[in-house]
Formats: C-alpha cells, sequence, structure tokens
C-alpha cells in the first residue's frame, strides 16, 4: 500500500493565471534526500472521486543542498478538460496540506562518469521546454552549490515572456560566471520565445522560435547555440538534457542524430551515450 507523507504549502508564488510556484516543507521530518533532475509525486484527494487521492509527478525546481524547501514550477492543465490535480492545486493556498511521495526518477540525473570509469568533463547543454525547465533549475543551483567547474548552459523553451519562469536566478548565475571567470564557474542562460508575432511578446529581443532551433545551423552552418559557446559541438565534447514535450525531444535528436549523438535510452554495448530525456508526451 502507498503510504503518503504530508507537507505543508509555505509558499505560492502566481506568475500567470495558469503558472505556478510552489514551495512545500514536509511536516514530519526533513526535506527528504534527492538528485538534481529527479521528481517528487503529489496528492490530494479528490471531493468529486469520493476523496480518492490523485497523485501526480512533479519536477523538482530547487536543489539537494537546499535544506530548506521543495521547489515547483506548476502548468494548471485546462484543456480539453480542467486538469484532476493541477485545478486542485491552483485552489491551495499557503498554510494548505498536501501529501508527498519520495523523489525518485533516473532519466535526467547529471552524468559523472565515462562508461570506461574516467570522470565526465564535457560541457553540459540544458534544454528546457515550458515546465520542463525545473529539472534543469535544480542542475545549475545544485553544480553552482559543488563548484562544479564543467561548462554549463541553460536553453529554456516558452511561447511567452512571462513563463520564462525562472529567468532572474539564471541571469544571476550567469552575471555570477562573468564576473568570477569561467575557470570557476562557467554557466551561460538564453531563453526562445516561440510566439514572437503575439503582441505581448514585442519587448523580445533574443532568440525566436521553438527552443531547439539553437541548434539550427545558419548560413555558415553554425548554429546560434555554437555561436554562443563559440565552438563546434560534438559527441566528444557536448552531454545532452532534454525536457519537454515529445516533440522538443524529437526536434533537438533531428539536429544530434545526423552528428552522431544518441541517447542513453539507444546506448549500443560500449555504454556511450550523449543525450538524456524526459518527455512529458
Ligand atoms: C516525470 C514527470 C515530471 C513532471 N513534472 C512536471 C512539472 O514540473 N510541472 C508540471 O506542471 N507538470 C509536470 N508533469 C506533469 C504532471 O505529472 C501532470 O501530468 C499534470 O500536472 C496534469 O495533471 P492533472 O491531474 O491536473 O491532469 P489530468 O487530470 O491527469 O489530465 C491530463 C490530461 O487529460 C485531459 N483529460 C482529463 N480528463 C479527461 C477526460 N475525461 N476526457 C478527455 N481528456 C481528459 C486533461 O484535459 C489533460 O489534458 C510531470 C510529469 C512527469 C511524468
Ligand atoms: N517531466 C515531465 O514529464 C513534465 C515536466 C513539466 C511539465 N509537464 C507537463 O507538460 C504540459 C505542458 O507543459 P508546459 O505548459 O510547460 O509547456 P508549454 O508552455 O505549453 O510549451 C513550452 C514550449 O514548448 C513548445 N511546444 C508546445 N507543444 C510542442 C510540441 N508538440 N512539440 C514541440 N514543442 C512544443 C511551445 O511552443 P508553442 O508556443 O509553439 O506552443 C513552447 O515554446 C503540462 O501538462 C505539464 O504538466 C511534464
Amino acid at each position: 500500500m502507498v503510504v503518503d507523507n504530508k507537507a505543508t504549502i509555505t509558499y505560492v508564488q502566481l506568475l500567470k493565471e495558469d503558472l505556478v510556484i510552489i514551495r512545500l516543507v514536509p511536516k514530519d521530518g526533513p526535506v527528504p534526500e534527492y538528485q538534481a533532475g529527479q521528481f517528487i509525486t503529489l496528492g490530494l484527494p479528490n471531493p468529486t472521486e469520493g476523496g480518492k487521492i490523485v497523485r501526480r509527478a512533479y519536477s523538482i525546481a530547487s536543489h539537494p543542498e537546499n535544506r530548506k524547501y521543495i521547489e515547483l514550477v506548476i502548468r494548471w492543465v485546462r484543456k480539453p478538460l480542467p486538469g484532476r490535480l493541477t485545478t486542485q492545486l491552483f485552489n491551495a493556498k499557503e498554510g494548505d496540506e498536501i501529501l508527498w511521495l519520495k523523489p525518485t526518477g533516473r532519466a535526467l540525473l547529471i552524468n559523472e562518469t565515462l562508461p570506461n570509469g574516467e570522470p565526465d568533463k564535457r560541457r553540459i547543454i540544458c534544454i528546457g521546454g515550458g515546465t520542463g525547465l525545473a529539472p534543469f533549475v535544480s542542475f545549475a543551483q545544485h553544480l553552482h552549490a559543488v563548484g562544479d567547474k564543467r561548462e554549463i548552459i541553460v536553453l529554456h523553451g516558452a511561447s511567452y515572456v512571462d513563463e520564462l519562469s525562472y529567468k532572474e536566478l539564471l541571469t544571476e548565475l550567469e552575471d555570477e560566471s562573468k564576473r568570477r571567470g569561467k575557470d570557476e564557474w562557467n554557466f551561460k542562460y538564453r531563453a526562445a520565445i516561440s510566439r514572437p508575432q503575439e503582441w505581448f511578446n514585442r519587448s523580445w529581443a533574443g532568440q525566436v522560435g521553438r527552443v531547439e532551433t539553437f541548434l539550427r545551423p545558419r548560413e555558415a552552418g553554425i548554429s546560434p547555440l555554437e555561436e554562443l559557446i563559440g565552438d563546434k559541438i560534438t559527441k566528444e565534447n557536448t552531454m545532452f538534457y532534454v525536457c519537454g514535450w515529445q516533440g522538443t525531444i524529437d526536434g533537438v535528436m533531428d539536429f544530434l542524430k545526423p552528428k552522431g549523438f544518441i541517447t542513453e535510452h539507444d546506448k549500443g554495448p560500449d555504454g556511450n551515450f550523449q543525450v538524456k530525456y524526459e518527455s512529458y508526451g
């Protein structure tokens, strides 16, 4: 039988009508141990289903070194019908109780070693579509907290500028990288807005199109991502992590497959792979 733990919702930041950042603090013990890239399962009894507990997975945006709370970024699913858990979550208030199951998930764990046992020193490129950014907010804060020296790039794709949920935090991490120098902390953050023609997005001056367009080569055969890092991306020098719609994963692989990149799911007998992903179908 599943035994749910209890937590208090301690912080609710509504970014827009259907996008929220929430923080949870366990009621009966410390913040659980977890690894960057994992998800937690939340649950609430649903009154329209006779109090049956509806449970759903949410990627953790906070990092394991933060022992104060678990942070999540959640979309209210409204179409074609209001989502069973998110509709309740969007009615929840600071101080309310919520149920949780311990963090888990292996799809997006940060690769630390190569199949030959040597440390994985490849640059890390994280591509998050929408709320699929969450695991990479955890990655960035974790790699920062442990003083990781690898080059790290976080790319976020959103339809609207007010959905760039962690712009401030990630911009600050990049500013710190500029101040301290890349030998100390080597971090960059960029976003792509996929509906640039809409009036609400008129202030956007960055990349336009879906987030995978960062990988599309321009005239000189160099992609905006390669321009940003000032290097050619190869399967020897770069490891990709992708989270979002299956279309985002497929779009990324359309660019990477011809360069010989393979996902962890498709790895061969030598154990090598250059892409990890979690898709939300
Ligand atoms: C590993 C993992 C991590 C995740 N991380 C996040 C995250 O960080 N942030 C986030 O926002 N989400 C995340 N999700 C998605 C999340 O788990 C839920 O799937 C999502 O919040 C929707 O849950 P819900 O109960 O509100 O919707 P559900 O009730 O499960 O509805 C799902 C879909 O079905 C439709 N539907 C429901 N009932 C019917 C019906 N009777 N007929 C037709 N259609 C129907 C709904 O309109 C909706 O489109 C993650 C999922 C996974 C697997
Ligand atoms: N790990 C997981 O499984 C996980 C994690 C987070 C969220 N989710 C779930 O995913 C759902 C929606 O996510 P969201 O609201 O965060 O995304 P979103 O804001 O609707 O979309 C984010 C970006 O992805 C693009 N996009 C939309 N559909 C796409 C497709 N089929 N192929 C490629 N790109 C696409 C959008 O472009 P356009 O502007 O062109 O639409 C936008 O740029 C929610 O139900 C959420 O609960 C799952």
